[in-house]
């Protein structure tokens, strides 16, 4: 039997990447006044992604989650939201066409401020500064002053991410995701990549088929899924206070939900079982992400499942597999295999990011694009090899013609690193690196489709 759950009872568990902060009072007072905000999301709709994911876990649909590394404040403008959101459909159009099945669309977004880090301190020349963990909770400025943990910071990320979520509902559903507008989701920088002709040919088919609906009177005036779409948010559920605060008993059933995103993941630094993100996690409803890297094992991932999902509920449970693109093989294997001896009903997802992160010949954080592929192909090749379903992609992308990651059709060279690397944490794919990720992904989506008819033909 475990031991009784409550928002709080991760106070008492270990816990690692949470910062102490200062000043405990002010902590509390922000940490209160949280708690009386309104919830930025509601259980209803955290259910509904829940049982869209089981879609996904029986491969009915396909997952694709993305966005941000680190939110920021400085960032917060309407025209990076929109950008973001519009790279983002013209992904989940192509993998819609790829997979020829629903595609989920979750954003890392309207929350995703907190982040760990590997080591608690940053050195520059002489000087030592407490590292930068998220606009949640200090500054990104290398300064004394900035790097102290600011309970207001929560407070303002709460608004930020209610504002963000705000214009991403309305971009859902508000005519926006229309696909009659297929052709003006492109952004003007992308036009010049070889991505663009590529994207423009999906469209114009796309809009064909459309047109050609609307002359047999199936339009999207008439039906919303064709007008409309439903987005999701989340994060990594890393600062455990800013989360205790925002989360809510549902009126319906009197079942905790957190309220800060649609669905929260544990990251690869804090899934110890026994501490304070995986106690914390195992009370909520939502529907959880659980990151594995090269150091899970299969006992631990069974026990890690054990506490998060004794119920094997399905669409509960996405393992987001980030092994690095030389490492899938030797580690996705003996994971599945158990997951799937034991009868376990989840989501694999892929994380071809943080595995691939090098430090250039510039002194830059990035990932080569070349890696990110390859990792997302390896991540197909064992599904396929062991009969599984590839269920889905978890990315960090931006809708901005950033020079973060190195290659792609455009290639970024390790000298254009320096142009536009705006990240406040990992280095992110630009748009026209998402698109060409999305294509490839179609592509495998489209031989594990193909294999599937053939195997049913024989
Ligand atoms: C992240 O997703 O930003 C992250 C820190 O990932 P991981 O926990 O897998 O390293
Ligand atoms: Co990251």
């Amino acid at each position: 039997m475990s031991a009784k759950w409550t928002p709080d009872s991760w106070r008492s568990k270990p816990y690692v990447q949470i910062p102490n902060f200062p000043d405990q009072q002010a902590l509390k007072e922000a940490e209160a006044r949280l708690a009386s905000f309104p919830p930025l999301v509601f259980a209803g709709e955290a259910r509904a992604l829940k049982s869209k994911l089981a879609d996904v876990a029986e491969g009915k649909s396909f997952l694709l989650q993305g966005g941000d590394c680190a939110e920021s404040f400085a960032e917060h403008g309407a025209d990076n939201i929109r950008d973001f959101f519009r790279v983002f459909l013209q992904m989940s159009v192509i993998l819609t066409y790829g997979a020829a099945k629903p595609v989920v669309k979750i954003g890392r977004i309207a929350g995703q401020f907190a982040k760990p880090r590997s080591s608690d301190m940053e050195t520059k020349g002489d000087i030592s500064l407490p590292s930068y963990r998220g606009d949640i909770v200090n500054g990104s400025e290398f300064t004394e002053k900035s790097r102290i943990p600011d309970p207001e910071r929560q407070i303002m990320a709460y608004r930020q991410s209610a504002a963000t979520l705000n214009l991403l509902r309305a971009f859902a559903q508000g005519g926006y995701a229309n696909l009659e507008h297929v052709h003006e989701w492109m952004l003007d920088f992308v036009e010049s990549s070889p991505l663009s002709e590529r994207y423009t040919k999906l469209a114009d088919s796309l809009s064909d088929t459309l047109r050609f609906m609307k002359a047999i009177g199936i339009s999207a005036d008439q039906y919303p899924s064709l007008r409309e779409t439903d987005f999701y948010t989340s994060h990594e559920s890393l600062l455990l206070g800013y989360e205790e605060a925002m989360t809510r008993t549902d009126s319906i059933n009197g079942e905790y939900y957190a309220t800060s995103g649609h669905m929260l993941w544990i990251g690869d630094r804090t899934r110890q079982p026994d501490h304070a993100h995986v106690e914390f996690l195992r009370g909520v409803k939502n529907p959880i992400g659980i990151k594995c890297g090269p150091t899970s094992t299969e006992d631990g991932l069974m026990e890690l499942l054990d506490i998060l999902c004794p119920d094997n509920e399905v669409g509960r449970i996405t393992l987001i597999a980030r092994f690095g693109s030389d490492n899938v093989q030797e580690h996705l294997p003996r994971l599945l295999r158990r997951v799937k001896a034991e009868g376990r009903k989840v989501v694999w997802s892929c994380d071809p990011m943080h595995g691939n992160t090098i430090s250039s010949e510039s002194g830059y954080k990035t990932r080569p694009f070349d890696r990110v592929l390859k990792e997302v192909q390896q991540f197909f090749a064992v599904h396929r090899a062991e009969g599984t379903h590839a269920g889905g992609v978890h990315f960090e992308m931006t809708g901005k013609d950033v020079t973060e990651c190195t290659g792609g059709a455009r290639a970024v060279t390790d000298e254009d690193l320096g142009q536009r690397y705006h990240t406040h944490c990992d280095p992110r794919l630009n748009a026209s690196q998402a698109l060409e990720l999305a294509f490839l992904v179609a592509e495998e989506l489209k031989e594990e489709r193909n294999g599937s008819t053939e195997q049913i033909a024989v």
